[in-house]
C-alpha cells in the first residue's frame, strides 16, 4: 500500500501495543464469558484512550499513539473514541483495525471460541466499505 518503511515499522509498534489500554479494565469485564452489558462496553470503548495516554510519556511513541488512539474507528463512521470516518481515520489505524479484527476473529475469546479462516475472510468481505477501508481488506486478502 505504498508505505515508508518508517509507516511499517510504526504499525508494527502499534500492533503490539494497540490494546495496552485494557490494563486498565477489570478483569470482570475483560474476561466476562457473556454478552456485555451497555454500561460494560462503555467500560471497554476507553480503552484506545486509556493507551493513547500510557504510551504519552515515552515520546519515542508519538506517531503510535495516535494509531492506537485511532484503532476501533470504522470506515462508516460507527466506531470510537471519535467516530471518525472514511479518510478522516489515520490510514495506519485503518490498517491495524483489519488485522486487529482478523486476528481476534481467527483466536479463541472468553465469549466464542475461534473462527476458522475461511469464515473470518467471509467477515472482512462481508464489512468492506462498513467497518473497514476496503482497499486495505483487498490489499489484506491479497497478501493472505
Ligand atoms: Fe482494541
Amino acid at each position: 500500500m505504498n508505505c515508508s518503511e518508517r509507516e511499517i515499522e510504526s504499525v508494527k509498534i502499534a500492533g503490539m501495543l494497540h490494546d495496552v489500554g485494557k490494563i486498565a479494565i477489570p478483569d470482570s469485564v475483560l474476561l466476562k464469558p457473556d454478552r456485555l452489558t451497555f454500561e460494560e462496553f462503555e467500560v471497554i470503548k476507553t480503552h484506545p484512550e486509556v493507551g493513547e495516554q500510557i504510551l504519552k510519556p515515552i515520546l519515542l511513541f508519538d506517531q503510535e499513539r495516535n494509531i492506537i488512539l485511532h484503532h476501533h474507528e470504522r470506515w462508516d463512521g460507527k466506531g470510537y473514541p471519535d467516530g471518525l470516518a472514511g479518510a478522516d481515520i489515520p490510514f495506519l489505524s485503518r490498517i491495524l483495525a483489519a488485522a486487529d479484527a482478523f486476528d481476534a476473529m481467527t483466536n479463541n475469546r472468553p465469549y466464542r471460541p475461534a473462527m476458522d479462516v475461511g469464515s473470518a475472510i467471509a467477515e472482512l468481505e462481508k464489512n468492506r466499505n462498513s467497518q473497514f477501508d476496503e482497499r486495505i481488506v483487498d490489499a489484506f486478502l491479497k497478501i493472505l
